[in-house]
């Protein structure tokens, strides 16, 4: 069983979703999260197949080729696999796990055995479309056990794993009660890549203190010092790969698009912008709470000062998800309700996913960027603001507990666990902006030479290059 493709990615989702109107046109919209924005430019630099799921139960389009050169093939989940595997387990189990514990897991024997069952499927998927000999690069957690099942099938492949999520301390991840079948399953990579030296640090420490398990060397960025030796032989490598963005993708800012954004804003003094996903991962309640005390203080003038929130819908069944978008839409109204006044709310919320060209504007018009995640694997929204700051205009409030916090140190850190840490970091932005003019520039400039120099061509080189040389 072998296909044609000499370099194959595969993640749960495809970079595009199918869908389906009521009149039955179907189209194709590009899928939510970092991970689809990271790999996107890369598969088509490399003219490659992705393997993946088109965002809708019960579907398998035939493959096709995109316009610009990738070969995407879709694999069906059917309405169980849905909530089994990607609700379930994915989502509910190993999602709140791996960040942490900000809710908490629920382990269910059914999701467990229908992640089994969909990673085996994607497995024959691969397997099919593999050449002899291909490169396999299996994304994130939802595929954690794609590696192991694969070696055993074809033992030709030289497979690549990388984690878009944070991988937790060994303490917490001793919860699940599938942790050994896990592990083997990463094991089945020749590289297995994280974003940050301590996710990495972690999982092999966890190794360590596994019986037939061996750890050689200590983990490092863009390196592969760091080796796990398993029961019969097989060397893994395991390194930190921090992930970036590729600025170009972000497109042009459209002409004058900025001050149109900002008139029709009121053209307040200053702009303050959230993007993020709508998920209990991200802090969008904390930060409005903290923009909310500090209207209420009148360190911040409601006439003014206006918060912009993008919160991308997503895993919009799940109870948690839901629980956090009424929170959030319950205080966007109470702030509303309070500081604004007729047409000109203080905080602008969609529940919305936009397009990137649109995003873009909003980034550039933009004085502060609020990303105040309690837990994030690395956070491209951060890099992508910062991209569009090559000018030094601008400010990024971030998250200590975002993997970005390890290379924008120049950003201003705060612990979105702590309302007045991330106050305190906000008015120090606003007022910097003023205040502290060139500071500020200088801040911003030293993040963008960072963002400029490590895009995500870097990061792919750094991890297929280290895949190339385990051979
Ligand atoms: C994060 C994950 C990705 C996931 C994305 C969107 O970035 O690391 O694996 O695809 O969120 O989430 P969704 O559940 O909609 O695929």
């Amino acid at each position: 069983m072998s296909g044609d493709n000499s370099f194959v990615v595969v993640a749960n989702r495809l970079p595009v979703d199918l869908h389906t109107a009521p009149d039955g046109t179907r189209t194709w919209t590009p899928s939510p999260g970092g991970l689809v924005a990271a790999l996107s430019p890369v598969l088509e630099h490399q003219q490659g197949c992705w393997v993946g799921w088109p965002g809708v139960s019960d579907e398998a389009p035939e493959p096709f080729r995109t316009d610009a050169g990738v070969l995407l093939h879709p694999v069906r989940l059917t309405e169980a696999d849905y909530e089994g595997f990607y609700e379930g387990f994915s989502n509910a189990s190993l999602w709140p796990l791996y960040h942490d514990l900000i809710v908490t897991p629920v382990y269910h024997r059914e999701w467990w055995s229908a992640y089994r069952d969909v990673n085996l499927r994607f497995a024959l998927e691969v397997a099919e479309v593999a050449a002899e000999g291909a490169t396999v690069w299996v994304q994130d957690y939802q595929l954690q056990l794609l590696p192991g099942i694969l070696r055993q099938m074809r033992p030709d492949l030289r497979i690549g794993f990388f984690l878009h999520i944070p991988f937790p301390s060994p303490d917490l991840f001793r919860q699940l009660p599938w942790r050994d079948e896990i592990i083997r399953g990463l094991l089945g990579a020749d590289l297995i890549g994280f974003h940050l030296e301590s996710n990495a640090r972690n999982f092999l420490d966890l190794c360590a203190a596994t019986e037939g398990l061996t750890v050689e060397g200590n983990a490092g960025t863009r390196r592969t010092d760091a080796h796990v030796v398993t029961h019969d032989g097989h060397r893994v490598a395991v390194g930190a790969f921090p992930i970036s963005i590729d600025a170009a993708s972000l497109g042009e800012g459209e002409e004058g698009g900025v001050d149109k954004l900002r008139a029709e804003l009121g053209d307040p003094e200053t702009v303050i912008l959230g993007v993020d996903r709508l998920d209990y991962t991200k802090g969008i309640l904390q930060r409005l709470l903290a923009f909310e005390e500090l209207l209420e203080s009148e360190a911040l003038d409601p006439a003014t000062t206006v918060l912009m929130q993008v919160a991308t819908p997503s895993r919009e069944r799940i109870e948690q998800y839901r629980v956090a978008r009424s929170q959030v839409e319950e205080a966007v109204g109470r702030i509303n309700g309070t500081f604004g006044a007729m047409g000109r709310p203080v905080v602008h919320y969609l529940h919305q996913s936009l397009p990137k060209s649109e995003l873009r504007t909003y980034y550039e018009a933009a004085d502060v960027m609020l990303v105040t995640p309690f837990k994030d694997g690395m956070n491209l929204v951060a890099k992508e603001y910062v991209a569009c700051h090559g000018d030094g205009s601008g400010a990024l409030v971030l998250s200590e507990f975002a993997g970005a916090a390890v290379e924008l140190n120049e950003a201003h850190l705060c612990n979105p666990f702590d309302l007045e840490s991330i106050k305190r970091a906000l008015l120090t932005a606003v007022q910097g902006l003023a205040g502290a003019p060139e500071a500020t520039a200088e801040r911003m400039l030293a993040m963008h030479r960072q963002v400029a120099e490590y895009d995500v061509n870097r990061w792919a080189d750094a991890f297929l290059t280290s895949l190339e040389e385990t051979r």
